[in-house]
């Protein structure tokens, strides 16, 4: 430093100075403005109102990017975040203009699980006169915590969750609830079940459980990290990316693909898909039986088959809005 000062006043002295001086004013204006065009085009700008933990945007038609964006906070979820999901899922689900949700984290990584520092007043002093009072509250409680991520399910437009760096606890909890799971090579999920006591209770585990019982119980008795590549080989994700950014442009090209195609269609589809997981095959077949009789009476299947006949993408339907 101080060597750089002393050929600066050297500078000066010698009737140069300013020059040096502008030019590294301006190389560190064009810098910040350059990080700044960078940051824009990695996020969609930061929550609007009423959000303060989620920014929304929509990024091309029938798309609707959801960030989970408090990367100063890691993207921890706080009570304002539980509060916001419901609202917003709530409304995207009867948004015809939403026919497919992006949902990725901003910042550093996906999310840090739950932020305890928030949530604390909440979950570990509850309000009550006695033990039955203070259960009440707390079950209450627990339920609207539970609700953060069933809107997601109930939310008929399907949801594509792109997760990058760490995603821990309730993190993992949320993206059992998505219906497409991406994630980049540097991606890592960890329950936290063991750990913390309270851990778990938002369902990712008994959402989670059907497929590989012995892999979930592993991971949620030693709460150990699951990396990348075994996330895929295990079903968790679809797909892995080399990084954000192509992960991103892989989650855009998949939502348009869907946001393309018959509401009706994708829509239906989704809510069929989750009955059939909670029940048996043959009350799978009679829910969608009964969905068919009635859906398969749409226009959208019409304008299909004579795209599919005249070899076009459904993209190039129009379809009506849902
Ligand atoms: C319902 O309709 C869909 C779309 O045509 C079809 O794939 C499915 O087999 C039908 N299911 C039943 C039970 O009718």
């Amino acid at each position: 430093m101080r060597h750089w000062v002393t050929i600066y006043i050297w500078e000066f002295v010698r009737g140069t100075g300013l020059i040096i001086v502008y030019k590294w004013v301006f190389i560190a204006v064009f810098l910040k403005y350059l990080k700044a065009v960078v940051r824009a085009a990695a996020s969609s700008g930061g929550p609007r109102p009423p959000y303060t933990t989620l920014a929304v945007s929509q990024p091309q038609q029938f798309v609707t990017h959801v960030e989970l964006h408090r990367p100063e906070k890691l993207n921890a979820m706080s009570r304002a975040f539980w509060r916001e999901m419901v609202e917003l899922f709530s409304e995207l689900a009867g948004n015809p203009d939403c026919r497919v949700v992006v949902f990725s984290g901003a910042g550093k990584m996906f999310t840090a699980g739950i932020d305890l520092m928030d949530m604390a007043s909440d979950v570990l002093q509850p309000v009550g006169e006695d033990t039955a009072r203070i259960s009440w509250n707390l079950r209450k409680k627990i339920a609207e915590y539970q609700e953060t991520f069933s809107v997601i399910e109930r939310c008929p437009k399907p949801v594509v969750v792109a997760v990058h760096g760490a995603c821990i606890g309730g993190g993992v909890d949320l993206i059992t609830a998505c219906d497409i799971r991406l994630c980049t090579q540097d991606a890592w999920f960890q329950v936290k079940v063991s750990r913390c006591r309270r851990g778990g209770f938002m369902g990712g585990a008994s959402r989670n459980a059907r497929g590989r019982r012995c892999l979930v119980n592993e991971l949620a008795l030693t709460a150990r990290k699951m990396f990348a590549d075994e996330a895929a080989s295990s079903g968790l994700v679809s797909r892995v990316f080399a990084d954000k950014e192509a992960m991103m442009a892989g989650a855009m090209e998949l939502a348009g693909e869907i946001a393309g195609r018959s509401p009706v269609g994708v829509q239906g589809t989704k809510v069929n898909l989750l009955y059939s997981r909670d029940h048996s095959v043959a009350e799978g077949l009679d829910y969608m039986a009964s969905w068919n009789m009635s859906m398969l009476q749409t226009e959208d299947l019409m304008k299909s088959a004579q795209a599919a006949l005249e070899k076009k993408s459904p993209k190039t339907v129009a379809f009506s809005k849902l």
